[in-house]
């Protein structure tokens, strides 16, 4: 008595196919699960045992084998009750073991016969068209991730006993569509928008140009300036997500068991771990190594407020990724890479009390301590933002201005599409996406000065005394600031703007 069907596990953030073969013969009555199971899935015996008896089945008294293959690979989770129970059904001749070949089945079952929701099932369905598998059992609250890519029917279940009528042809289910309508909160509905913050121009048009050419940014300032708020409400600024973008991104959330809209997701990310997360936290990592924080702000924003305050290991990890757009995270007998493509922002304050540079308080710190205080940041790190700007404290006047109108966020992402609509045509050939990844050999071809930009840049870079790290940073994002113009070739007043975000350098 044997009999098979099609399940799924998770490789990161990618899924590769499991057989679920069971094997009933006469003999003491052991039920063992083999082909490499953790203590998860060996606990899916109860489950499955308790789930068919409250379906109104008897559980065979006989011997049952059941074997996941390929073996090789480590299954985790609960994910596996569902085809198991299945297995064991069509194996008694309960389920038409001929059907049970067409379908993947994944899902955790409660002990009364109900389908849990499990992680995953997106990356699941976008690997079944690869091998042939047309057809996807999924638990009713995984429909809506399952079904996203629109690749596969999708056919949820609530109840063990629903899915042996519908494989036994005994209900006629249609595959389920996915509505967004279904959806909860997938849409652009950023609930920070920049029409609040009041004063800040300068930090707001550096976020404006961050966003527009993708590169990273850094804000110091006293406390209560608005640093945070401005950071929050950068994903709002931020072009549409692409198609595979979201695709991506919900991969992430999927793996982790925490797709916030249960469908696709359309808004950019922002994750703002706190500064005593753990190096894991933000790499990644487990013993089935999940995504962490750098991943979960996948084609989105992460910030690290109190960017001084992380510790330095912590820190260190960002340089893969910023340098990659990926982080591989590796253990003992297997590695994964995740996507971790995100805009980092910064904030920090200029010193330990906050009040250097300000307009009204004194700064009680040592040269000593302001010294030690911006070296926890490593130079590779600072090298890794292009964009470093001031944020002063407001006046009383500016804050307490009934009249002041600020900007919305829908205008200011006007323009920060169109500038990204220009580096889409300039880098259509290449497999750079915004100005901030360009390399030496695209800086030189498409960062052309005219003449009264090429002197002013000479004069910063002498009188200002800037590394020759700062140059090709300043050559980028005046090439952003040039296309927000939306002109070709960089001038003076593009140069002068981009050498103000790198003052910083001088004492850095
Ligand atoms: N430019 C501003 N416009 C309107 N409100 C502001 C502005 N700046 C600060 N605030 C108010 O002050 C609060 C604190 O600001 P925020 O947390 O952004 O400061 P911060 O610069 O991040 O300070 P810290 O260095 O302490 O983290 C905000 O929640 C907001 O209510
Ligand atoms: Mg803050
Ligand atoms: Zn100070």
């Amino acid at each position: 008595m044997f009999s098979l069907i099609y399940s799924a596990t998770l490789n990161g953030i990618e899924a590769s196919i499991v057989e679920v073969e069971t094997y009933i013969s006469s003999g003491m009555p052991v039920f063992s699960i083999v082909g490499l199971p953790d203590a998860t899935v060996k606990e899916s015996r109860n489950r499955v045992i308790a789930a068919i008896k409250n379906s109104s089945f008897a559980f065979p008294t006989k011997k049952i084998t059941i074997n996941l293959a390929p073996a090789d690979i480590k299954k985790e989770g609960g994910i596996f009750d569902l085809p198991i129970a299945l297995c064991i059904l069509a194996a008694i001749g309960k389920i038409k073991k001929e059907n049970l070949k067409k379908f993947c089945a994944v899902g955790e079952l409660s002990l009364d016969g109900k389908i849990r929701e499990i992680k995953g099932s997106l990356p699941i369905s976008l690997a079944l068209p690869k091998n042939n598998i047309k057809n996807f059992i999924v638990p009713f609250e995984n429909r809506q991730e399952a079904s996203v890519a629109g690749m596969v029917n999708v056919f949820p279940f609530k109840t063990l006993s629903e899915v042996v009528q519908f494989i036994n042809d005994e209900t006629l289910v249609s595959p389920y569509m996915y509505n967004e309508n279904e959806v909860v909160s997938s849409l652009l509905n950023h609930e920070y928008d920049f029409s609040d913050v009041k004063g800040q121009k300068s930090a707001i048009r550096a976020a404006e140009i961050a966003a527009s050419g993708g590169h990273n940014l850094l804000m110091y300032g006293p406390p209560g300036a608005g640093k945070t708020m401005i950071a929050k409400r950068i994903p709002s600024i931020l072009p549409p997500m692409t198609f595979n973008e979201s695709i991506e991104t919900t991969k992430v959330w999927s793996v982790i068991g925490n797709n916030f809209c249960k469908g696709l997701i359309k808004t950019r990310t922002f994750r703002s771990p706190h500064h005593t997360t753990s190096a894991i936290a933000l790499a990644g990592g487990g013993t089935y190594p999940k995504p962490g924080e750098v991943s979960l702000a996948h084609n989105g924003v992460l910030f690290l407020d109190e960017f001084a305050e992380f510790k330095r290991d912590s820190l260190e990890i960002l340089r893969q990724p910023l340098e990659d757009k990926r982080i591989t995270v590796s253990r003992a007998k297997n590695s994964f890479t995740f996507p971790a493509s995100f805009m980092l922002v910064a904030a920090m304050n200029p010193c330990p009390c906050g009040n250097l540079g300000h307009r009204e308080k004194d700064c009680v710190c040592t040269p000593l301590q302001i010294n030690k205080y911006k070296s926890k940041i490593s130079g590779p790190l600072m090298d890794r933002i292009d964009i470093h700007v001031e944020v002063l404290a407001l006046k009383l006047s500016e804050l307490t201005e009934l009249n002041a109108v600020s900007e919305n966020s829908a205008e200011i992402r006007e323009r920060v599409i169109k500038a990204r609509q220009i580096q889409n045509e300039r880098f259509c050939k290449s497999k750079t996406h915004a100005n901030a990844q360009m390399q030496s050999k695209e800086i030189k071809k498409h960062c052309i000065l005219n003449k009264d930009a090429y002197d002013i840049l000479k004069m910063s870079m002498e009188k200002l005394k800037f590394s020759a790290r700062s140059y090709d940073k300043i050559l980028k994002v005046s090439r952003t600031i040039a296309d927000l113009d939306r002109v070709e070739k960089i001038g003076p007043s593009h140069i002068a703007e981009a050498v103000k975000y790198r003052f910083s350098d001088r004492n850095l």
